[in-house]
């Protein structure tokens, strides 16, 4: 069982939470641009989330979590003090900054929350980070002091849109310019170790999987329009799990 430390909300619409998690096998190792995957019980659903942050001293790992469907709106009930059943990583490959000097992180909605380790970590190793946050509205923006801190330049702006078309439409504004830009992908996984092929994208033409191979790739060799539609798939059965959370008890359990 891994005890929730702290939990916050991070903005006035409280659609992301942060919970801090005592869990020092994955504070230990635990990387900018990798991931956990979370169960809240046995039963629960296996869900991926960025690790944010981490204490290696304290054992704990942060996660920042939206609340998009059955299983995140049951975190969010969580409270501090409480206690989850798996919080399993780190998992995925940390993101490359070997030889960068300067770049540009975007992130959108809670992909701020993603992008938040990897421009802090950039920042503190001297490369040179302009920060760019895109969200749909005011209430629902996160980070704003912390992602000045990991930036040299921050801008924040509101925009529409999903953020797999947010990345879609960023890759095709580079690629005439022939910047190079890494995406941090996020689709459906299971197990997060490569066995299940949930997560399979194409990559240059080649099947990769984003839980090993990523999740960051080269965002010019990604097939959008199949991930776009992978990511829809399940997209009824998700709205349905949705209706079903326990009304006696919200969903929440305590350990
Ligand atoms: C590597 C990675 C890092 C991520 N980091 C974060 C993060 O830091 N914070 C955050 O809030 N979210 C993050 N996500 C997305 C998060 O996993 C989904 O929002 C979550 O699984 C939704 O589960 P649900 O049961 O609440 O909602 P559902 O109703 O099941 O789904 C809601 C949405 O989440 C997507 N989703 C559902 N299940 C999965 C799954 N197993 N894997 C990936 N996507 C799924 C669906 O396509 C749908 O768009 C990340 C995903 C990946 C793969
Ligand atoms: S999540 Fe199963 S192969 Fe990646």
């Amino acid at each position: 069982m891994y005890k929730v430390v702290t939990k916050r909300f991070l903005n006035d619409a409280k659609t992301i939470c942060l919970f801090e998690i005592e869990a020092p096998l994955a504070a230990r190792h635990a990387q900018a641009g990798q991931f956990v995957i979370f169960r809240l019980d046995e039963q629960g659903e296996r869900v991926p989330v960025s690790v944010a942050d981490w204490d290696r001293e304290k054992g704990t790992v942060s996660v920042m979590v939206q609340a998009a469907g059955r299983t995140t709106k049951m975190l969010h009930t969580v409270e501090q003090g409480d206690y989850i059943s798996d919080f399993v990583g780190p998992l995925g490959r940390a993101t490359e900054m070997e030889g960068l000097k300067k770049v540009c992180v975007v992130g959108g909605g809670v992909g701020c929350a993603i992008a938040y380790p990897i421009a802090k970590e950039m920042h503190k190793r001297g490369i040179e980070v302009t920060f760019i946050g895109g969200f749909r509205s005011a209430d629902i923006v996160i980070l704003k002091d912390e992602l000045k801190e990991a930036s040299d330049k921050l801008i924040m702006c509101t925009d529409d849109g999903t953020y797999g078309e947010m990345m879609k439409f960023l890759a095709d504004v580079t690629r005439p310019y022939g910047i190079s830009t890494i995406i941090s992908l996020d689709p459906i996984m299971v197990d997060g170790t490569g066995m299940c092929g949930g997560c399979r994208v194409i990559v240059g033409g080649e099947t990769k999987f984003a839980c090993v191979d990523g999740p960051d790739f080269d965002a010019h060799q990604v097939d959008f329009d199949s991930l776009l539609k992978r990511a829809a798939f399940y997209k009824d059965e998700q709205d349905r799990a949705a209706q079903h959370i326990c009304k006696m008890t919200g969903g929440k359990r305590n350990g």
